[in-house]
């Protein structure tokens, strides 16, 4: 059964139960109706109370897990105190305690257009108990029921409990255990709960509802589950299943208890509250807002939805943030920059023409600081990131509304009703203008919207949009750009260092594809400019590295580093959450495994290098080369082609310093000092006074600017993949390292023993095999080359039984459809007629393939006469879509139909006896 909300509850409108709120009083609203025999509590003294009560129960009190899932990436968001719970109910991992207890901070989004009324909200905490397979529904149920009745005093004939049809044992509780009358006991058929997604476990549930009175009745239903007038409080789960993904269900191996109840509702109910909003979790928020609008909350229905929508979203935004999550185009990002937004918009319908997000942060922070201390820590963070989606929506909104208008006019100008996918796209990526306001100023004016449209030009726009090729164009004349961003100064590479794969950095400028930016937020690219920087960017061959860059407002995916001008590193991605500005503080981090393979080739390069001098002599020089993660080419001079065996030789001797597992040093000197301890250079390179030579051991030195492994040994196998010419008198080798090479190796393997399997050989005997299997081939050729002799002869005997007179002179005429499996069947055949013949025409006929072919031949008496072949040819050819000709005593034709070969044998067989008849 689906995922049921445990808020999703029917609108509670009640004109006799709504009262005016009080600005005052901390906001404490007046109560609507006072059910406890205890009073009015806040929603911090039940939510003690709840938690006192189950550890006077032996239960562990767990903390709220964030709302970005840990280690879970199957959810968005957190949506119930049984998430964390997950792995011990699966027995997957072992829990802290058997009985635990939390409060939860859940995020549905599910209902978030419903958000404004009565009883619909986004963000909201949940009160649960668990059971990991200790007690089960006997306890569980006389707790709730205790809790209820006792602690929060609620009347109990005021409280209904529900129950699944066919869960006699929960009924039995109730009835028996308890107390409550049968008649009383409801029976729900979507009593069921879970899974979260489409597999996990799930079990019948018992739903404790509310009498929240007359006045709340809204005439809907008929009672218990179907009246707004009952609120459901508190959901007790009994975990007995595990569903799998295709539906399935099998009983778990223990049973476990999950329960949870809203504060916000409970706290309804114990405030006397007309709606969750008017309880003290929101009243802060409401009565700021309300302030900000210059109205009274209660006084008009419209204004206090906008005041509620602002509550919610804001109440939630600032709790995602504090929790890391950063608005963005996508995932939870986009879940954040909806709330924002919405409620951004919400502030204008009520009249507030000033930034006011982080204003009503500030009062979310005071309220729930001192639980969620997170709050507290990220204050600033969350300022920032507020005031700045704020003032970037404002531009945004403007800009597309203005924008939307242009469109919806000239839309009906031409009397069209659906806003075409393509320009819904062009205002959302070009403009920034979101998806769904779109469709509501579309729907507001009675347009539709072209979704699959959308969608189309979304997923296109994805495929094209890596960062690198936006920049292609601009860099090389950007140079001046460049030194202007980084103020003249060069980047201090980090990245030589091997742990250095992380480093602190400022920004010091970034550019669009456009210019400079001051900003850039999520979906832009932009080049970066650091300080410092771990990212090596592309040169001597070696790729740049990608990774990203983090700030505490946004993150930046790095898939390119270039050196466009002199000694400034230039970092190109796409910011995927939040945003960033220059002068932020940064963590630039490379991937590391990325760079590490890297290192592996990039020493691996060298050693190829050095060992190719060794084998084919000093005068090979380096031609080029690429230095991958997943790979590395080296081309080198030879006059020469390359034996297979010098190659071996080649990987012998670079694969011997592996194996020696050779330190390898860099140092920084002066040409002069390098090229006299030996090392090479690249020819027609220019190098400065200063130079870096990496050497490997005694074995290999040459100057080079890249990052490489610290010993030989960490590079791994290395297998050379290829040898091959690729221009005149440069050669280029292709090698694997590393996992790579040892996946090659694994894989060549397991070719040569699948070989060996077919041929019922071993690796040992597989040359035998095979030669063996050659011979017997060559064998089988020659007989089939003889049987096809003696099968044409055969054929010819028939044939010449069937040989028809042409004129009067004693010549024959052979005119027939063959079945051979190669044309130079029917010249075999065809000249053996003809032999045999004597005097006459061989006419021949056949499909191979799909194509007809046709021969005609004339033995020489009769050419003599005047028959031509290839005159008999062309009369038929046209019959099969064909063209040829020939000789006079031998013609062929192809042609492309072959259903008219019939046709043109026939064709041919009449051209022959007028032509013989007429000269014979
Ligand atoms: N998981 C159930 C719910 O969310 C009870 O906690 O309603």
């Amino acid at each position: 059964m689906a995922d049921r909300p445990h808020f999703s509850g029917p609108p509670l409108a009640s004109p006799r139960l709504a009262v005016e709120a009080t600005a005052a009083g901390g906001g404490r609203a007046a109560a609507a109706h006072s059910p406890s025999r205890h009073g009015w509590m806040s929603s911090r003294a039940i939510s003690r109370a709840f938690v006192a009560f189950f550890e006077e129960r032996g239960h562990h009190r767990v903390a709220s897990s964030p709302l970005v899932p840990i280690n879970d990436p199957t959810v968005l968001l957190t949506t119930a105190g049984m998430q964390q719970m997950t792995p011990y109910f699966l027995g997957l991992e072992s829990p802290p305690a058997i009985r635990m207890c939390s409060v939860q901070k859940c995020f549905r989004t599910v209902d978030i257009e419903e958000v404004g009324d009565e009883s619909h909200n986004t963000f909201f905490f949940m009160l649960g108990n668990f059971s990991v397979g200790d007690y089960f529904k006997s306890e569980s149920l006389r707790w709730s029921w205790e809790f209820l009745t006792q602690t929060m005093g609620l009347p109990e004939d005021r409280l209904f409990p529900t129950i699944h049809p066919d869960d006699e044992e929960s009924l039995r509780v109730w009835r028996d255990e308890i107390g409550v009358p049968a008649q009383r006991v409801v029976g729900l058929s979507d009593n069921w709960w879970g899974p979260v997604g489409d597999s996990g476990p799930n079990g019948p549930d018992s739903e404790i509802y509310f009498d929240l009175g007359p006045g709340f009745d809204d005439g809907s239903g008929t009672g218990v589950g179907d009246n707004p007038r009952y609120l459901e409080v508190w959901n007790n789960v009994f975990m007995q299943f595990l569903q799998s993904p295709d539906g399935g269900r099998t009983p778990l191996p223990k049973q476990h208890v999950d329960t949870g109840m809203g504060l916000e509702r409970l706290a309804m109910v114990m405030q006397g509250a007309r709606s969750l909003y008017d309880t003290d979790l929101y009243q802060p928020i409401i009565q700021r807002a309300a302030e900000l609008t210059g109205h009274t909350y209660g006084a008009n229905p419209e204004i206090d939805r906008a005041l509620r929508i602002i509550a919610d979203h804001t109440r939630g935004g600032t709790f995602l943030i504090s929790d890391g999550v950063l608005p963005g185009n996508e995932g939870r990002g986009y879940v954040l920059r909806r709330i924002l937004r919405r409620a951004i918009r919400a502030g204008r319908r009520a009249g507030i023409d000033r930034p006011f997000l982080a204003e009503m942060a500030t009062i979310v922070i005071d309220a729930f600081g001192e639980d969620y201390p997170n709050l507290v820590q990220r204050r600033r963070q969350i300022d920032r990131v507020l005031t700045h989606e704020e003032e970037s929506f404002g531009r945004t909104l403007n800009d597309g509304i203005g924008r939307f208008q242009i469109l919806a006019e000239g839309l009906r100008e031409r009397d069209e009703t659906v806003v075409p996918g393509a320009e819904v796209f062009r205002l959302y990526d070009t403009f920034g203008f979101p998806y769904d306001l779109t469709v509501e100023l579309a729907r507001e004016q009675g347009f539709t919207v072209d979704e699959p449209g959308f969608i189309q030009a979304m997923e296109a726009q994805r495929t094209a949009s890596r960062a690198g090729g936006m920049f292609k164009d601009v860099a090389r004349s950007r140079a001046d750009l460049y030194v202007q961003l980084a103020a003249g100064r060069a980047t201090d590479f980090l990245g030589y260092d091997p742990e250095r794969t992380s480093v602190t950095a400022t920004v010091l400028g970034m550019a669009s594809p456009v210019g400079t930016v001051e900003v850039a937020e999520a979906g832009q690219a932009i080049e970066l400019i650091l300080d410092r920087t771990p990212f090596y960017a592309e040169s001597g061959g070696q790729v740049g590295d990608t990774g990203e860059v983090r700030t505490e407002d946004g993150v930046v995916r790095i898939d390119e580093t270039v050196r466009p001008a002199a000694d400034i590193t230039v970092h190109r991605g796409v910011v995927t959450e939040g945003f960033i500005r220059t002068g932020d503080e940064a963590l630039a981090t490379i991937d590391a495994d990325r760079r590490q393979a890297i290192r592996r080739n990039h020493t691996a390069t060298h050693l190829l290098h050095r060992a190719l001098r060794v084998v084919l002599g000093e005068e090979t020089h380096q031609a080029g080369s690429l230095v991958a993660p997943d790979r590395l080419r080296f081309d080198f001079t030879s006059v020469e082609g390359v034996h297979p065996e010098q190659v071996r030789r080649v990987a012998d001797i670079a694969n011997t310093q592996v194996i020696a597992d050779t330190v390898v040093e860099t140092d920084v000197t002066s040409y002069d000092d390098a090229v006299a301890r030996g090392a090479m250079a690249l020819f027609g390179e220019k190098y400065g006074d200063v130079v870096r030579m990496v050497g490997v051991g005694d074995f290999s030195r040459e100057l080079c600017g890249g990052t490489h492994v610290s010993r030989t040994g960490e590079i791994g196998p290395i297998v050379i993949t290829s040898e091959a010419s690729v221009a005149s008198g440069v050669r280029r080798i292709e090698a694997l390292t590393g996992s790579a090479a040892l996946a090659r190796i694994a894989e060549q393997q397991q070719l040569v023993d699948g070989l060996a399997r077919d041929l019922r050989a071993t690796r040992d005997t597989l040359p035998e095999s095979v030669s063996a299997l050659r011979d017997r081939t060559r064998e089988l050729e020659r007989e089939i080359t003889r049987l096809r002799g003696e099968l044409a002869g055969s054929q010819v005997d028939t044939l010449l039984d069937q040989a028809e007179p042409i004129g009067s002179t004693g010549a024959r005429l052979v005119a027939t459809r063959l079945v051979t499996a190669e044309k130079a069947g029917l010249r075999q055949i065809g000249d053996r007629l003809r032999d045999r013949l004597g005097s006459g025409v061989v006419i021949l006929g056949t499909v191979i393939d799909g194509t007809p072919s046709l021969l005609a031949m004339v033995t020489t008496d009769l050419v003599a006469n005047g028959v031509r072949a290839g005159d008999i040819i062309r009369q038929a050819v046209p019959l099969m879509d064909g063209r040829g000709g020939g000789r006079p005593d031998l013609a062929e034709a192809g042609g492309r139909n072959a259903a008219g070969l019939d046709d043109a044998i026939g064709a041919a067989r009449a051209a022959a006896i007028a032509m013989g008849a007429d000269r014979g």
